[in-house]
């Protein structure tokens, strides 16, 4: 049985976060397309250089660009048993492009799940968020420093960085784009009766084991 499942959420809802606690019990190939955009600004590739001039605004990058991603990412071997997508869709152009690309390997997605947090609870997440460079794990300086200050409790790495578009300015756009687009996808996936919202405002273990307790029906 195939585990297809999608991560919503507003920016700084613990998408990220919670995707790493999820792919330590259920291993399915984590694919977040934001990360995907970073690799590839990194690599400075032709794709990178398109995709920075809308992440640098805090936009979206063109449906056009991010569906082609997807699409190719899961036509790899490695997501036969399922997948967690982080970030896509937040579109519903990108939303029926996934119903197209299931529908071509003939799979659906098993579940959404929904981190519901009020907007105005994620500028301070935002602007409290650490990178480990070496791992890509997530923290926050107040709500989930790492347990030995300055190593990552992932790696032991100890080079952390802050995200270019975690800027104030740029979290603003950020999240005014995403609160548009979050309301119809909701709707989208609630129609088709995959849709689990869970409140993304608590602790992290607390929010986690909302999770687990879905994906366990779905394992
Ligand atoms: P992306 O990287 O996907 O960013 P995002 O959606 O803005 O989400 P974040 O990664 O900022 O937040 P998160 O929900 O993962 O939160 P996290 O777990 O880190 O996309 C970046 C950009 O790429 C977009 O703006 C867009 O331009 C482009 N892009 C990506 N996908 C696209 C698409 N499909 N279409 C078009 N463009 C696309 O947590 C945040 C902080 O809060 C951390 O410090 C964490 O430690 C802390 N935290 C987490 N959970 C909790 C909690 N429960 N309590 C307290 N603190 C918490």
């Amino acid at each position: 049985m195939s585990m297809d499942l999608i991560l919503m959420g507003l920016p700084g809802a613990g998408k990220g976060t919670q995707a790493q606690k999820i792919v330590e019990e259920f291993p399915i190939p984590h694919i977040s397309t934001g990360d995907i955009f970073r690799d590839a600004m990194k690599n400075e590739t032709k794709m990178g250089l398109e995709a920075k001039k809308y992440i640098d605004k805090g936009d979206l990058v063109p449906d056009s660009v991010t569906n082609g991603i997807v699409r190719d990412r899961l036509a790899q071997d490695d997501v036969a048993k399922g997948y967690m997508l982080d970030g896509f869709p937040r579109t519903i152009d990108q939303a029926q492009a996934l119903d197209t690309f299931g529908a071509e390997l003939d799979r659906a997605v098993d579940a959404v799940i929904n981190i519901h947090v009020e907007p105005a609870v994620l500028i301070e997440r935002l602007s409290g968020r650490y990178i480990c460079q070496n791992c890509g794990a997530t923290y926050h300086k107040i709500y989930n420093p790492t347990k030995v200050p300055g190593t990552c409790d992932v790696c032991g790495g100890h080079d952390f960085f802050q995200r270019e578009d975690d800027k104030p300015e740029t979290v603003k756009n950020r999240l005014e784009v995403n609160v548009k687009m979050n309301t119809p996808l909701v709707d989208f996936y609630q129609q088709k009766g995959v849709l689990h919202t869970v409140d993304g405002d608590r602790d992290i273990d607390a929010v986690y084991k909302d999770i687990q307790a879905i994906l366990t029906t779905l394992a």
